[in-house]
């Protein structure tokens, strides 16, 4: 399986990208004054969100009849994440509600924030894979009967464990030498391989155009799919260069193979047993 990284703003490298692609995974910043070294974080609104239609149109183009795109944002810009994929064509499939497991965050005045939003569309109608996973979580403690079989994924994700702030994150959360997170937004293994494994098959090519520190390519050559990468910061795709070049334990799927074992052709899915890295 292959993939290709390019270092650059996506916003002008994704008009050259040539490759069609089958599902995109966007992880954008979202533009509440984080500090990143190539890109400013704080920008008026309608600027920021012209740019993420800009994105969203250049996917567009790139995707196969049937592709899709996820998109990944915070819950209070909903209405706008919907109104750009609308607007430059793609046909909405779910709002996914990934439910944080331990950092909720207190607000004045209103609820606090337990989960962030990730929007499902298809180009065309329909997605032309989507593969029905099935999971086996433990049953609510007044449940009555057992479950022979698990049950589907739906559109409420509280089984992804987020990569949380300090020691919590675990061995998954990329350091540097001084033991501090590499990159705050890093995004889990394991949300990217339900996408991946729902939305693709084995063959396929992934994009994602704000890479970060290259999670979607980690678990795409696993899975045997192909990818495509954009980053704007050369020390990110330093990270992706090498975490790819040199893979830790921490970056292998296999232990979230059980989690799916009640899935129908799992292992047609999965794309069989990864060699390239052990
Ligand atoms: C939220 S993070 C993505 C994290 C990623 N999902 C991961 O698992 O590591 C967004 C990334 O987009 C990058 N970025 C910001 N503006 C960009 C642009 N215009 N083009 C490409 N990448 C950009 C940032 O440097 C940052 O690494």
């Amino acid at each position: 399986m292959s993939y290709e990284i390019f270092c650059g703003d996506s916003v002008k490298i994704l008009p050259q990208i040539t490759t069609k692609v089958d599902l995109t995974f966007m992880d954008p910043p979202f533009n509440q004054q984080k500090a990143y070294t190539l890109h400013n974080d704080d920008m008026p609104p309608e600027q920021y969100w012209d740019m993420m239609k800009d994105v969203c149109r250049n996917i567009y183009d790139l995707t196969n009849e049937g592709g899709c795109l996820y998109f990944m944002q915070r819950e209070k810009n909903t209405e706008s994440v919907l109104r750009v994929m609308r607007e430059t064509g793609w046909e909405f499939q779910n709002l996914i509600i990934w439910k944080k497991r331990t950092s909720a965050v207190p607000m004045k005045g209103k609820y606090g924030k337990q989960y962030q939003i990730i929007v499902y569309a298809a180009k065309g109608g329909r997605a032309k894979t989507f593969n029905r996973l099935r999971i086996n979580p433990e049953p609510p403690s007044n449940y009555k009967f057992k479950r022979k079989n698990g049950i589907f994924v739906t559109d409420v994700w509280d089984d992804v464990r987020e990569l949380t702030s300090g020691y919590f994150a675990g061995n998954e959360a990329l350091r540097n030498k001084a033991g501090e997170r590499f990159h705050k937004q890093q995004a889990p293994l394991a949300l990217l391989l339900r996408i991946i494994l729902t939305s693709t098959r084995v063959g396929d090519v992934v994009l994602d155009p704000f890479s970060g520190t290259g999670t979607t390519a980690v678990v795409a050559l696993q899975t045997r799919r192909n990818s495509i990468l954009v980053e704007i910061d050369p020390e990110n795709i330093a990270c992706i260069k090498s975490r790819l070049g040199n893979v830790r334990d921490a970056d292998i799927i296999q232990r979230y193979y059980q989690d799916y074992t009640c899935t129908e052709n799992l292992p047609e899915i999965w794309g069989g047993d990864f060699v390239g890295w052990r």
